[in-house]
């Protein structure tokens, strides 16, 4: 066994500047040997350096700067930056999270070149396959030693795909750690001044390739977002892969809608925290909507965090339903239909992570119950 192996974690987009931070800094408080390897498919400043900044990230050992492109051509780039990056850092261990080209990427190369890896947020499925992230979370999940679960759902998917649940842990949700983390910071007045709103407000999270990618997708979207934005004042923090497609369908600046730049963490909670209601189709959203108590709506067909849904703030809608269920949930108010929040979201993931990882490291065969963990 080798002294103090490197765990290094594969780091690509925003979402998983998000989930590693309570990882990162739990390991680090465990003594464990750590670096960031930073992909690069996430590179404006701010779907990037401000997630370092606001959640106390370490500098990357090195950055791939693989940028944009084709699912093949962004990939075919990773596995090449990275297999060259794992050879010559020879880590114990490669973490990755959640469902990215780059995690699906690093999964890939450390398979081939026989590293060992976790994945944190293992098990989550939408059984949709023509999201590509669908695709991403079932090679991982099938290719990782070990499996961080945020959710028991994600449970009873990965025993149904075969993997031994001896791998599995369920640790709760990182992601509901830096949540908690920033909380005594998210403060919404002065986002809310800066951007000139109302104390009654929206926000808006729209970047799903089905809702963004097409002209009719993007036309059909913004005409409903526009329907409740004559109900209520809606901010939307635009990523980039949707702004030309939504600015061309008509999601333009103005005074019921402001379109503004991505937003750091601190600030977009900040906002989220204040606001009367949610629109997305991101993942982290709906978690930390549940979080905060924020009525969600998810313009999405289905969801892989149904656990948001049956514990949480989060309802699914079309489209063309989105403004009757903004009105619906403008008037309602947030309501959970069981009343508890989703076990384990504790603020505890991190360290629940970095003591199985550590025990791990040195070779213990500790059961999950002995590590603090629970695994079915
Ligand atoms: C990726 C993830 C998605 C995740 C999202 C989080 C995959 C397949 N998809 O989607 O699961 O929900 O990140 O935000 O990995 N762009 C910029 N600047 C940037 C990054 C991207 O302008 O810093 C633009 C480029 O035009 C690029 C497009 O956004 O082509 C899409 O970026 P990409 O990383 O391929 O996918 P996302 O849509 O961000
Ligand atoms: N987020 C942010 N600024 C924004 C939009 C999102 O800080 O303008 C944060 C959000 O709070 C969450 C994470 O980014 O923690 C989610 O990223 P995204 O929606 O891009 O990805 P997904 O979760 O859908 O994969």
């Amino acid at each position: 066994m080798r002294e103090n192996p490197l765990v290094l974690h594969v780091l690509g987009a925003r979402p998983n500047f998000v989930k590693a931070a309570p990882v990162v800094r739990a390991l680090g408080e465990l003594g464990v040997r750590q670096g960031i390897v930073h992909t690069g498919q996430h590179y404006d400043a701010l779907m990037s350096d401000v997630f370092f900044a606001d959640l106390g990230l370490p500098e990357p050992v090195a950055n791939l700067g693989v940028g944009s492109g084709t699912h093949a051509k962004q990939t075919a780039a990773l596995l090449v930056g990275l297999e060259e990056i794992v050879l010559g850092q020879d880590p114990g261990l490669v973490v990755v999270y959640g469902d990215v080209n780059s995690t699906l990427a690093a999964i890939l190369v450390c398979a081939k070149l026989g590293v060992r890896t976790a994945h944190v947020e293992a098990g989550l499925r939408s059984f949709d396959r023509g999201m590509p992230e669908e695709v991403n979370r079932i090679v991982t999940d099938s290719l990782s030693d070990l499996l961080f679960a945020t959710s028991p759902d994600a449970l009873s998917h990965l025993a149904a795909e075969g993997v031994p649940a001896a791998k599995v842990h369920l640790v709760g949700n990182p992601m509901i750690d830096s949540l908690f983390s920033a909380l005594p910071s998210l403060d919404p007045a002065p986002v809310v001044a800066r951007l000139g709103l109302p104390d009654r407000y929206a926000v808006a999270t729209l970047h799903r390739p089905a809702n963004v990618d097409t002209p009719e997708a993007a036309r059909e979207l913004v005409s409903s977002v526009l329907e409740v934005a004559r109900q209520i004042p809606v901010v939307v923090p635009i990523h980039p892969r949707g702004r030309t497609r939504l600015a061309e369908a008509g999601l333009v600046d103005g005074p019921s809608v402001r379109v503004v730049d991505p937003l750091g963490y601190v600030d977009f909670l900040s906002l989220v925290r204040g606001a009367a209601l949610v629109v997305t189709d991101s993942g982290g959203v709906q978690e930390e909507t549940t979080m905060l108590g924020v009525p969600c709506l998810t313009v999405r067909p289905n969801t892989e965090r149904p656990i948001t849904i049956t514990h949480g703030t989060n309802r699914l809608v079309t489209p063309a339903l989105l403004p009757a269920a903004a009105e619906k949930a403008l008037a309602d108010g947030a309501s959970t239909p069981s009343g508890e929040l989703p076990p384990l979201w504790d603020g505890a993931a991190g360290p629940r992570i970095a003591r199985v990882i550590s025990a791990w490291l040195k070779g213990d065969n500790l059961s999950p119950a002995a590590q603090g963990t629970r695994s079915e």
